[in-house]
């Protein structure tokens, strides 16, 4: 189990295909529009989101390797109906055995609502096999650190504050990059000369939706489990907000950065 329930990924997925940048996801559709069939790896793929959101962008015949640790999502991972597709699960430990999930014949790696989990010297390491094997990465949501509530609350930010201590713990990969993570990526991937085309796919949760009391409740626990604000005020915080929320006065803004780095002269 890696704490990401299949639930909280199932009711997030209509969000992020919502906010998933069109422009970069032109870009990635573009970049191999012209093969007769792709091969995908996606990396974390949880129970398949980002195959179930981009498919239908890519080359009629895909043949799909979904890469996770947990088991129970990758018995979950569904593919869409309809579509001329192969499918294969792999469990496999990124922290380690990150190699393992690229080698062979791939066309286009993928990832999604990941890389803010994993550290520097891990990230680099992502780069330097990605480009070893000179394949385009196409990196989705990523908190980039972004947030905003209105009405604003007094105590919002010391609540931010702990949030963003959680961010850059241990998520299994060393201390992990948070919200700096796609900006880092985009930097490493230019260094070494790949085009890089990104931009943003922020999660708007509007008043009444559904998400909104989950993603609170989430940000109040990382705040009072970095001990960043006191169990008192965090309380007060979520009881004021679920005020709001049940009056429906609240607006959430949810910073997501979307990029496609892409190497010159591949096939
Ligand atoms: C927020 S979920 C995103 C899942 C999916 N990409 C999506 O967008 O719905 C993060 C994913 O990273 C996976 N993960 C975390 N640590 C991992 C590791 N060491 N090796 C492989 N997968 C890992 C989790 O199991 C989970 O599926």
């Amino acid at each position: 189990m890696s704490g990401f329930s299949a639930d909280w990924l199932a009711r997030r997925e209509p969000q992020d295909r919502r906010a998933r940048n069109a422009q970069v996801l032109a870009s990635v559709a573009g970049a191999i529009a012209a093969y007769p069939s792709a091969m995908v790896v996606d990396l974390a793929c949880g129970t398949g989101a980002t195959l179930r959101a981009i498919s239908s962008v890519l080359p009629r015949r895909q043949n799909w390797r979904l890469v996770d640790n947990d088991l129970s999502l990758l018995a979950r991972v569904e593919p869409p109906v309809g579509a001329e597709l192969t499918v294969s699960t792999i469990p496999v430990d990124l922290a380690h055995d990150l190699e393992a999930a690229l080698d062979g014949p791939v066309d286009l790696v993928t990832t999604s609502a990941f890389l803010d989990l994993v550290s520097e010297s891990w990230l680099e390491r992502l780069v330097t096999e990605i480009a070893a094997r000179n394949l385009p990465f196409y990196a989705a949501l990523s908190f980039d650190g972004r947030l905003a509530i209105d009405p604003v609350d007094e105590a919002d930010q010391a609540i931010f504050a702990g949030l963003s201590r959680h961010q850059c713990t241990d998520k299994g990969f060393g201390p992990a990059l948070g919200p700096a993570a796609a900006t880092m990526a985009i930097t490493l991937f230019k260094q070494i000369g790949y085009s890089v085309v990104d931009g943003r796919s922020d999660w708007i949760l509007e008043p009444g939706d559904p998400l909104q009391a989950e993603f609170l409740a989430g940000i109040a626990a990382a705040a009072l489990e970095t001990g960043g604000a006191a169990s008192a005020d965090v309380k007060n915080w979520i009881a004021q907000r679920q005020r709001h929320i049940d009056a429906q006065r609240l607006s959430l803004q949810v910073g997501h950065i979307d990029f496609f780095a892409s190497p010159s002269g591949r096939r």
